[in-house]
């Protein structure tokens, strides 16, 4: 069998705690099912390159990742000595729009064991997936400063939302949809007061929707449905969004279910014209970073979701439950404090990779 080569991006903060566990993960699934991994590290970040290079990335960095099958990446941002804007849109969003991964997938779940902060809510209560638009929207560089320094001074940033763009980001959505049993689709919109690009999102949302009389679906104003996700979380199944609405959606659902910790996300390129990349939804947290207590499922997630990329469904599958059972059943001395335990970063990563080894692969 084919080795599948993936280029590892840690990063900063507690990407660089994550990860490793991740790749414990991602080792012991490879030997569970006999798939050959190869794993080639990069150390493109605030705290690495970019101290001694002023970049975040190097020139050829297209060249350099094209050649993989996939990107596993941790988190990138030290505001400290980077300013936010330019490490992201110097590295992730960079790499979201030239490797053209217009989907990002992001479950969400409420875990056995896991407490979240609703009250009356068990596993499998909450369990929908958030298909984000992720290569244009509110997310432009189309803008500018004018009149800088005076009392005139005048700031424009314009939503770019393109046919090509939102169709096929919608019909991506459908298609999971579809897949699902029950195959329901909301649509995420604020068309009373963002007068034009939202309408037309509806409008393509309702045009799409005809190549798909066997899903149902319905549209909320991005206010009442924040509201939803903490009121009525059950009702949603597929949640497709703006950019900007989805990024904000999906922080938010995760916190429905407990904790961002465990969020999981996948930039995809459909085509595969170029590599995907599988990046936790929570960024470098420089508030608990170097301390080892990252919760790192989220990170262990991202892995399941490349395995099934890379055409390895069962183990994709081996290493949820692997998390499962092990969230189902850990003591608090195993988890981390944001799922309210005391445990580390390496512990519970460790418990979840000789969980993968332990288990019979089905
Ligand atoms: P964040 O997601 O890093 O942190 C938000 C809160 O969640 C913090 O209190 C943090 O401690 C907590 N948290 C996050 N991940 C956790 C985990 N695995 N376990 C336990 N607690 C966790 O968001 P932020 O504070 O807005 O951003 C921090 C930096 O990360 C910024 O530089 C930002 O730009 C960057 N960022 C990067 C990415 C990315 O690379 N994909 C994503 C989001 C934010
Ligand atoms: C995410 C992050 C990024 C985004 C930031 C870091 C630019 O919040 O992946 O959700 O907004 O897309
Ligand atoms: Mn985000």
């Amino acid at each position: 069998q084919r080795a599948h080569r993936i280029a590892v991006i840690p990063g900063d903060g507690i990407g660089k705690e994550v990860v490793p566990a991740g790749l414990d993960v991602l080792r012991a699934a490879a030997d569970a099912f006999d798939l050959r991994l190869e794993f080639e590290e990069f150390d493109f970040a605030c705290a690495a390159y970019w101290q001694a290079h002023g970049a975040m990335l190097p020139q050829d960095w297209q060249t350099i990742l094209q050649g993989f099958d996939a990107i596993y990446f941790g988190a990138v941002g030290w505001p400290e000595v980077v300013p936010d804007h330019v490490s992201l849109w110097g590295s992730l969003i960079q790499f979201r729009r030239v490797f053209d991964q217009y989907v990002n997938l992001r479950p969400c779940r409420l875990m056995p064991g896991v407490r979240g902060p609703l009250a009356g809510r068990g596993p499998g209560d909450i369990d929908f997936l958030v298909v984000r638009e992720n290569t244009e929207g509110e997310y432009s560089s189309v803008g500018g400063r004018i009149f800088e320094g005076t009392e005139r001074e005048t700031v424009l940033q314009e939503t770019v939302m393109t046919r090509i763009g939102v169709d096929r980001v919608l019909r991506y959505a459908f298609e999971q949809a579809r897949r699902r049993p029950e195959r329901h689709l909301t649509s995420a919109t604020k068309s009373n007061g963002i007068s034009i690009s939202m309408p037309y999102w509806d409008e393509r949302v309702r045009a799409i929707a005809a190549e798909y009389p066997d899903v149902t679906w319905d549209q909320y104003h991005i206010d009442a449905l924040a509201a939803h996700f903490v009121l009525n979380p059950d009702r949603f199944d597929v949640v497709v969004a703006s950019n900007l609405f989805g990024d904000i959606l999906s922080d938010l659902g995760p916190a429905c279910t407990g904790t961002l910790g465990i969020a999981p996300s996948a930039n995809i390129n459909p085509e595969r014209r170029h590599p995907s990349l599988f990046e936790p939804v929570h960024g470098s947290a420089p508030d608990i970073a170097g301390r080892g207590v990252a919760n790192p499922i989220g990170q262990i997630w991202c892995g399941s979701m490349m395995l099934e990329h890379l055409g390895h469904p069962a183990a994709a599958a081996h290493v949820l439950a692997a998390i499962e059972s092990v969230l189902a059943e850990a003591s608090p001395r195993t988890l981390t404090p944001d799922l309210h335990g005391t445990g580390t970063t390496a512990g519970l990563g460790k418990a979840i990779a000789e969980r993968v080894r332990a288990t019979p692969p089905a």
